[in-house]
């Protein structure tokens, strides 16, 4: 039974998110969901179950890939509630969904281990090689530049100014990527962000060396 929900999800996701070229993208979800679990694995903590399908679900109520932030999580409302599953385990899926995003540096108290580790994979994937991907994909379908020497790195914005300031892609390592590591919950995920890290950092050297000619 299960077994067939997470089925069940992983079709809903694919279908809801299979186009998306913002690094939101179902193989995205599928890369958290197997560092969630692999966490989850070192970890010896918390439900599996909970923790996968929160991972599958985690970027459907997503505002930037929804008409309204409400939109999105009617969409994953309904969905939750098609499932043949308690109703306490449908709410713990929910809440953590709503508590584990970055949004600007804005922090939010993770109560449950289930949270920390669905957190923590999706923050992995955020940084490394795939997080350098994905940074300029999000940045190109947003119409940023690549880099502007002449923007300043912000610090401490509003939720408002993270999602619509000026800003470039190289500006987010700065606003975000290179904090993700000492933001991490769990010792795993730290280890594994190490290699990641710093990937970032010899990226971004050899990046201003080639700028600088
Ligand atoms: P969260 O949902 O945790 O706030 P986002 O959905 O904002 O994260 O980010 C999704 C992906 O897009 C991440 O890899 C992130 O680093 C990248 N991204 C977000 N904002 C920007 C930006 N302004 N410039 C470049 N990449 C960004
Ligand atoms: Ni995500």
């Amino acid at each position: 039974m299960k077994e067939q929900t997470i089925e069940t999800t992983e079709e809903f996701v694919q279908n809801q998110l299979g186009h998306d070229a913002t690094g939101h993208d179902w193989y995205h979800v599928d890369r958290v969901r197997r560092n969630a679990l692999l966490i989850f694995g070192e970890e010896q903590a918390g439900d599996p179950f909970i923790i996968e399908m929160a991972a599958l679900l985690h970027d459907i109520p997503d505002e930037k890939l929804n008409e309204s932030i409400e939109a999105g999580e009617r969409k994953l409302d309904d969905f939750l509630q098609s499932l043949p599953i308690d109703d306490y385990e449908k709410n713990h899926i929910k809440q953590i969904i709503t508590t584990i995003s970055y949004k600007g540096g804005q922090a939010s108290n993770l109560t449950s281990i289930e949270a920390k580790i669905v957190q923590d994979a999706d923050r992995l994937d955020a940084i490394g090689a795939i997080g350098i991907a994905r940074a300029f994909a999000y940045g190109g379908k947003k119409g940023q530049p690549i880099y502007d020497p002449g923007f300043k790195v912000r610090d401490n914005m509003s939720l408002e100014e993270y999602r619509n300031g000026k800003s470039s892609s190289i500006h987010h390592f700065y606003e975000k990527l290179l904090k993700l590591k000492d933001l991490l919950n769990t010792d795993p995920a730290r280890k594994m962000a190490e290699s990641r890290h710093d990937a970032m950092e010899k990226f971004l050297e050899q990046f201003y060396q080639e700028w600088n000619g």
